[in-house]
Formats: C-alpha cells, structure tokens, sequence
C-alpha cells in the first residue's frame, strides 16, 4: 500500500509570549517592552515599526538574550524547541550566527576601521566553523559577499572607510547570513543611508529571502520602508503593541489611531497631500500615562481610555488591536 504523505501544519519558528523589558534607571523602572506576544513562521517577513523609543531595539535585543542586569526581561521566546531565555552562554554562542542572526542598530559603523573585512569576517566564521569546517572560510566569505551583490576581490581586502554606506550594510549582511542561519533580525538595516540605497538594500533582502528561503525580522521607525517587503507588521507605541496583523490590511484599513497616522504619513505616489507626522510626543517610559499610553496625543480619546489599559482584541483574520475603540 502506498503510504500517505501527511502535510503537517507549518510550525513557528519563533514564538513569543508576554516578553517584557524593564531597565532600572535614577528615576524608576523605565518599562522599554511591556507583554509582547507574536509568532512569525517559516518564511514570514515580519516588520516591527515604531517611533524613536518605543521599544524596538529593546524588543530585538530581547529576542536574541542580550540584555543583562540592570535590564531585565521577562517571557518567553520559543525559537523552535528551545526557550532562547533560558538557554546558558554556550548554548546561546551555538545559536547566534548560525540559526538565529542579528543585524543590530548602527552595525554598518561598527565595523572595526583598522581591521581589513576578510579579517573582520573571518574571525566571526572561525568562531562558528568547527575545526573541519574551517578550510572553508574564504570560500564562505565570496559566496556571502556574491549573494548581496559585492565582488569579494575588491572588498575583502578593504578596510570599511574604503568602502560606502551602502556596501557596509551589504558587508553586514553578508555575515549575517554566511552561516545559513533560519532567522534573522535586522534592526533600522537602512537608516543611515540615502533614500535610493535604501531601497536597493531592501530589494536585495527581499531577493535573498526568496533565493535562500529565509524568515526575516525587520525593524525600522519608518513604514514606508517596511511597507512593500514584509507580509506581517507589528506596531509599537511605548513599549506595547498597538496593532498587528497583514501588511496588505493593515496599511490599507490601519485601525488602532496610531497606525492610521503612520499610514497617512506615508508619501504617495498620487500625488495626495503627505499628512505631517502624528501631534504631541512619545511618552516617558517611567512615567507613562495611565489607561491607554497613545490617549494624551489620541484625537478619538474616551474616557475609558484615561484608566484602562486596553487589551489585543481579535478584529479580523490575523488581526489584533489594542485600543477601546475595538471593545
Ligand atoms: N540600556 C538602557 N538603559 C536605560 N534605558 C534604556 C536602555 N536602552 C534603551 N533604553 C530606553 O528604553 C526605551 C526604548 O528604547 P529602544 O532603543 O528600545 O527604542 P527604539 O524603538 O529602538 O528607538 P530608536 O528608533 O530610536 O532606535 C527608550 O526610552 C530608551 O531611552
Ligand atoms: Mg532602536
């Protein structure tokens, strides 16, 4: 008898539950994430956006265990079996780079300016490869630095200042996927670039998701950015996710008021007036307003939302909001 092929439903790769941040400051708790859950499948381009202190980097850095006291953080990151929040020093070396990779924020200028890329890179792969392995750095390094677009024979000798802005982040991410890893989580990858590179370097992620069948965290204040390249979006305002669901929906019907300023931020082609930005500022993190965070600067404010802290609500397909507005 021929066996039937069983299609198991796609597993998470990556589950997060209740995760929150706290950082221990002069003036109190300052609350970076508070009760954080989302999932993100194989495949998923998830973008996280957000303003400037909302939580974000706080969030990735979260995600890949490494914060350390005064920071605390709590919840529980499920990357496959494994709780990544539990895992010890060793454990978390084996996972970082080679299954779970992180982009951080700035990373482009972090590269070492005395040291020559073949040196930088390699000495990230001579800590991953085994011993046996170890023969095949160099060709790791050009298959890399091809993938994204650099030919190796110019750029591994080159020291960073040699090289644009464009092409460090592209150095950047050629390590962060020389190890084939499942995952990876690239914090603001473009910001610091001009608008026209800034849109190659997306297309490029977008090209190395599809070639290498990778899951993708990408994080940016900007949505306009996120827009055309992730298929699910989270946003943040002040540490909480405000709203989460498909990219298409949520940037076609945004429900949480926030959302529907970043949307209207974004400039279109049309011609259509740009809305200027959202009134009013972000909150403090320690002192942060009581019920809703987003009612001081929230032009369909209730009462309710002066006192309770609203909770995600289901509005749809994949689809949660957190705002009264939804009760
Ligand atoms: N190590 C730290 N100690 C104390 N407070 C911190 C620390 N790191 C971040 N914060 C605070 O936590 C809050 C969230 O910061 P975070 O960097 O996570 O935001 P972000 O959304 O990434 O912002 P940006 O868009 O500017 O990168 C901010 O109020 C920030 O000042
Ligand atoms: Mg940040």
């Amino acid at each position: 008898m021929i066996p039937t092929l069983e299609v198991s439903p796609v597993d998470n790769l990556l589950e997060v539950t209740d995760l929150s941040v706290g950082y221990v400051t002069k003036n109190g708790l300052l609350r970076a994430v508070n009760e954080v859950s989302f999932k993100v499948s194989p495949g998923d381009v998830t973008g996280i956006v957000g303003e400037s202190g909302s939580g974000k980097t706080s969030l990735a850095n979260a995600l890949l265990a490494l914060l350390r006291p005064p920071a605390i953080s709590k919840g529980r990151v499920s990357f496959g079996e494994r709780n990544v929040l539990s895992l010890n020093d060793d454990e978390l070396r084996k996972l970082r780079w080679k299954e779970l990779s992180y982009i951080p924020q700035g990373s482009m200028n972090s590269l070492n300016p005395v040291m020559r890329i073949k040196d930088q890179f390699s000495g990230i792969l001579q800590t991953h490869l085994d011993q046996a392995e170890r023969d095949r750095t160099r060709r790791v390094m050009e298959d890399s630095l091809s993938k994204v677009g650099l030919d190796a024979h110019n750029v591994l000798d080159a020291y960073p200042h040699e090289l644009s802005g464009g092409m460090k982040q592209r150095v950047i991410i050629a390590m962060a996927i020389s190890l084939g890893p499942k995952l990876i989580v690239a914090d603001e990858p473009t910001t610091a670039l001009d608008v026209v590179t800034q849109k190659d370097i997306m297309t490029m992620l977008a090209e190395l998701k599809k070639q290498m069948g990778l899951t993708l965290i990408l994080i940016s204040h900007d949505i306009s950015i996120l827009a055309e390249i992730c298929n699910y979006l989270l946003v943040m305002y002040a540490g909480r996710v405000v709203e989460r669901g498909r990219s298409e929906d949520i940037l076609s019907s945004p429900k949480h008021p926030y959302t529907s300023g970043l949307v209207a931020s974004i400039p279109r082609l049309t011609g259509e007036k740009r809305v200027a930005g959202i009134p009013g500022e972000p909150p403090d993190l320690v002192t942060l307003p009581t019920g809703c965070a987003f009612h001081p600067r929230c032009k369909y404010r209730m009462t309710a939302c002066v006192s309770q802290v609203p909770s995600s609500v289901s509005v749809g397909d994949e689809r949660e909001v957190a705002c009264l507005l939804y009760r």
